[in-house]
């Protein structure tokens, strides 16, 4: 095992010694001083050639001083390091006894005791513990064992643990060998990327558990869903209890509070740690945002606060949020928000583009204006990139296929929301828009059939610009809705103002509005109750009316703009037309309504078809 660790050879001395070494032995005959020196020098001359080459871990029963001395003849002393195995006569006997198929007789074993000499240097360890344990007490000694582990080498996991080494922390990697598709992808990556110099690669699950220095801290870099269930299941046979591992995928929250209640039942900590940022976030500093128990977050916060982005006062973008699946649920919230933006973007873009006729340089330069102006933010500052992106005489966009894709997290938020009674309208379009992105092949159909022949719209750069800015104010405030009412059924405590705050710098939807919110969440819990925000979005209110009155005439689809006209009526109307709906659900279900005159919540029925007082 120890060389295993080590990645270097293994030798017995056993099988080192001459036949008539072996021939007395097997006899029951000790050997001695003469005996053994040939033996003794022949190891030597192996070590020696070992040394030249790498390393070697050989076993052997070096029982006295003199004979060590021969053991180590010319090699200096640095090379040697010295392990002394020592137990009971009881107790090695007894496992002497239980071995098969080896020359030496157990009873020989009361003449080796009879001329052991102690040693003076090096280790000594107890034989009676496990050999986990013993491994583990060696590599601790040896300084050999690594603080932390990564398990999954794709480009996320990659570029984690080169933040990780990038910071000085040592590690062992792990990634499972597929055959001609994941080989030696561990060690491709120790040896391509200098920050992972010093790290430790394994294709061997037991190898690299045994190289961990306990409490273990691993993180899982896999995909989400059968994968982390996989690996677990690797994982858990070899895990000792206080170990600690972390899911930086884009997990379910509901899958990971079922791991955790599992990890429980086990004995390890299991931590769901949302990772945003994507591939140079991992590198260069990600916003890290943990659900489980404070004692795991604890013990790994210090590495994950020093891999992290840095908000504007230099403190770690990176929290414990709450117990359990909070984490993942605050990430999955992300994305959903993340979604919105992004479809807000697109709907800007597509104003300036193709209603306005502006060409991508020009919607570059709007945008570009608009990053001076109090909106600026990542999302933006990377679509004005790829706006600007040419490709021989034409815009690189200009070729990308609008059959737009997801991997599950904002169809996840929406789904929560569903469950929550949270109204998530910004997302949910935001994701319903993916989806018919997605139909290309119906898309081009339909628009043959009905061929309509777009119209100029009035609406202005900068009517659209506050639109914009309202939009993304209600997509946030939505987006915090749905965290605020999760924590409040799960009983997670999430801290708002702290959550924003981590989500200021490293990741997808960090941006001066998340600044702002961070600001306005140490105020207040509703923050479309706000003063600032009640300002801007009465400033921005009529702009937003007049972009939308103006995007009903197009024949193009600006469902984020809309529904933020929508859900901002919505929600500031005192008295809406629901009491209709109650009605109806009474009329034809019996379903019971409120009555606005019996303020105590008394629920009444109306036998609507008895014909009653109708006109
Ligand atoms: C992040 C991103 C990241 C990933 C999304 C993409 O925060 O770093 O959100 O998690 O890019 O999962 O999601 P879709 O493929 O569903 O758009």
């Amino acid at each position: 095992m120890l060389a295993d660790v080590l990645h270097v050879p293994f030798a017995d001395a056993d099988d080192f010694h001459a036949p008539s070494n072996i021939a007395k032995m097997q006899a029951g005959i000790p050997l001695d001083d003469t005996d053994r020196a040939g033996w003794l020098a022949a190891l030597n001359i192996y070590a020696h050639g070992m040394l030249e080459k790498g390393s070697v871990v050989i076993a052997c029963s070096a029982l006295k001083e003199k004979y060590r001395a021969q053991l180590r003849q010319g090699i200096p002393d640095p090379a040697v390091k010295w392990i002394h195995l020592q137990g009971d006569m009881a107790l090695i006997h007894g496992r002497m006894a239980a071995r098969s198929g080896h020359f030496m007789p157990p009873a020989l074993l009361a003449s080796q005791f009879a001329i052991y000499e102690p040693p003076s240097e090096g280790m000594v360890i107890d034989v009676a513990d496990t050999p986990e344990n013993i491994l583990q007490t060696i590599l601790l000694n040896m300084e050999l064992l690594a603080e932390w582990g990564v398990v999954g080498l794709g480009v996320m996991g990659r570029n984690l643990a080169r933040n990780l080494g990038r910071n000085g922390v040592s590690l062992s990697l792990y990634n499972r060998f597929v055959a001609g598709k994941e080989e030696k992808v561990a060690e491709n990556a120790v040896a391509a990327f200098p920050e992972l110099a010093n790290a430790k690669a394994f294709e061997s699950v037991t190898a690299f558990m045994a190289s961990l220095a306990r409490p273990r801290k691993i993180l899982l870099m896999v995909n989400a869903g059968e994968a982390v269930d996989e690996v677990l299941s690797q994982l858990e046979p070899l895990l000792s209890p206080g170990d600690i591992v972390m899911d930086g995928g884009n997990s379910h929250y509901a899958d990971t509070r079922r791991r955790q209640q599992q990890a429980e039942s086990q004995g390890y900590h299991f931590l769901g740690v949302g990772v945003s940022g994507g591939e140079s976030g991992a590198l260069n500093g990600p916003a890290i945002m943990a659900g489980g128990a404070p004692e795991a977050w604890h013990q790994v916060a210090p590495f994950l606060e020093k891999i992290a982005a840095k908000d504007a006062g230099g403190s770690p973008c990176a929290a414990r949020v709450g117990p359990d699946g909070a984490g993942h649920f605050v990430k999955m919230a992300h994305n959903g928000i993340e979604y919105a933006e992004m479809q807000l973007l697109a709907e800007a873009y597509s104003v300036l583009r193709r209603e306005l006729g502006h060409p991508p340089d020009e919607v570059a330069d709007i945008m570009a204006n608009w990053t001076e102006d109090g909106l600026r933010s990542y999302l933006l500052e990377i679509t004005i990139r790829i706006l600007r992106r040419r490709e021989g005489a034409g815009w690189l966009l200009d070729v990308i296929s609008d059959k737009a894709s997801h991997k599950g997290t904002g169809s996840w938020a929406v789904m929560a929301a569903g469950k929550l009674g949270v109204p998530l309208t910004m997302m949910t379009e935001a994701l319903l828009a993916r989806f018919v992105a997605a139909m290309r092949d119906e898309r081009q159909a339909w628009s043959a059939a009905y061929a309509f022949t777009p119209d100029r719209l009035s609406v202005s750069i900068a009517q659209l610009k506050q639109a914009y800015q309202l939009a993304r104010i209600i997509n946030h405030q939505q987006g915090f809705l749905l965290i605020q009412s999760a924590s409040k059924e799960y009983g997670w405590s999430v801290n708002m103002a702290e959550l924003a705050r981590i989500w200021t710098n490293g990741c997808i939807i960090r941006s001066e509005l998340m600044i702002d919110a961070q600001h306005f969440f140490a105020t207040t819990d509703d923050i479309l109750r706000h003063e600032t925000v009640v300002q801007w979005v009465r400033t921005c209110k009529p702009a937003l009316q007049q972009t939308v009155s103006a995007l009903g005439f197009s024949h193009r689809s600006y469902p984020c703009l809309m529904s933020a006209l929508a859900a901002l009526n919505a929600m500031t109307t005192a008295n809406s037309a629901a009491h209709l709906i109650q009605a109806q659900r009474d009329f034809f279900g019996a379903h019971l309504y409120e009555r606005t005159d019996d303020p105590g919540g008394k629920k009444y029925h109306t036998d609507w078809e008895d014909g009653g007082q109708e006109i």
